[in-house]
């Protein structure tokens, strides 16, 4: 039997692309928008912001420059009275090398779409995942992004009790709406800014096969760092409902999500919930352990799940588990 060089190649191609292994990471859940090239390395953080310019939010007494707001080792916070008072290093991380976890999760744990809410976790989890990044078990399918690299050299250097001091902080604070999810065609244009989304002007775009996670207001969430601010995601028409059939039915390609994170998602004993979470770090999630790149002990239970979704499946999933109020 002769075969031909371009059926073999016709056959190779069909094969990997149904392991889906190897897969380009999908460029919106990671703040890019398009994929990596050869040997890309994540950016350097920007030197610190020294601007002394004082801004205001409505209704908030104390007035904070950029250079307060940004800053790694202590930055502003707007609101102390909606969460308990903050451990030391969620208030001011630890010199040189641990930055106020407050600073990328807000002091309420609400997280941004490049980064991820750490408010309503069981602190068996919280623990477990930071020891995750510690032992090298947490890394991000795209080489560009810089801020998984800084959470694991902050896990690598904090110590059990600044672990567990965190946990429990953030573990106390219950996990209540900050996304709100639209089906759309059209979408308002946005440019990717250090891993987040941020629209511009007024013109519009078609939003295409991709969820587009943004600020309500980008300079609330930008300039401000206002952890009242929250997200809205523009989703494809029809991916809620694809997804919830996968969530809850399992679609014959995976394990419905609410025999270990609940029936409502919104976590189970120490598993982790998903109920109104950023689409965009769940989608990150599952990918990477699909890939291999997230593979902790407690990740085992997740094998299976991920290991016969397409990205399109996980986009679905995410856009319905955003979409359920917690
Ligand atoms: C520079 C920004 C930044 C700071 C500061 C930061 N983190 Fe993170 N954190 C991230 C990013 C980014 C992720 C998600 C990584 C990804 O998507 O690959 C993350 C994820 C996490 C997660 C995983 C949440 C989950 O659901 O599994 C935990 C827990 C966490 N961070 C805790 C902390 C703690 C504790 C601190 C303070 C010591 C801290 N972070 C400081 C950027 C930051
Ligand atoms: C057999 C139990 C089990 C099932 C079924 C399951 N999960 Fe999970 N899931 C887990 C555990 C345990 C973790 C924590 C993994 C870790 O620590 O790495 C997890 C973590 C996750 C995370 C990462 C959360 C975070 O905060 O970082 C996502 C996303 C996720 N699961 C999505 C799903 C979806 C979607 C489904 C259904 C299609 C599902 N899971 C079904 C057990 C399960």
């Amino acid at each position: 039997m002769k075969i031909s060089s371009t059926a073999i190649f016709a056959l190779t191609f069909v094969v990997s692309a149904g392991t889906l292994f190897a897969a380009d990471p999908p460029p919106w859940a990671y703040g890019f928008d398009g994929p990596p090239q050869a040997g890309a390395a994540p950016a350097q953080p920007a030197p610190a912001n020294t601007d002394q310019t004082l801004h205001s939010l409505p209704g908030v007494t104390a007035k904070f420059s950029r250079a307060q707001i940004a800053n790694r080792f202590g930055p502003a916070d707007w609101f102390p009275g909606d969460h308990p008072q903050m451990p030391d290093v969620v208030a001011h991380g630890k010199q040189p090398n641990v930055w106020a976890c407050g600073l990328c999760h807000y002091p309420n744990g609400k997280g941004r779409a490049e980064n991820a809410g750490v408010s309503g976790l069981s602190t068996e989890y919280f623990i477990h995942t930071m020891n995750d990044f510690k032992n090298g078990n947490r890394k991000s399918s795209d080489p560009r992004k810089n801020n998984t690299n800084l959470m694991i050299q902050f896990a690598k250097n904090m110590s059990d009790d600044e672990i567990k001091a965190a946990a429990e902080y953030f573990g106390a604070i219950k996990w209540t709406p900050w996304i709100k999810v639209v089906e759309a065609k059209t979408v308002p244009k946005a440019k990717p800014s250090n891993g987040l989304f941020l629209v511009e002007g007024s013109e519009m775009e078609p939003l295409g096969n991709r969820i587009l996670e943004t600020p309500l207001n980008a300079e609330a969430t930008e300039v401000l760092r206002d952890p009242h601010s929250g997200f809205t995601a523009y989703v494809p028409v029809g991916s809620v409902k694809k997804g919830e059939l996968l969530v809850t039915k399992g679609g014959g390609k995976t394990i419905a999500c609410g025999n270990c994170h609940g029936a409502d998602l919104k976590g189970l004993g120490p598993v982790p919930g998903l109920a109104g979470r950023s689409p965009s770090y769940l989608m990150r999630q599952m990918f990477d352990m699909q890939q291999g790149l997230r593979k902790g002990t407690w990740t085992e239970l997740m094998k299976p799940v991920v290991a016969n979704l397409s990205s399109d499946d996980m986009m679905d999933i995410v856009a319905y588990t955003a979409s359920r109020m917690p």
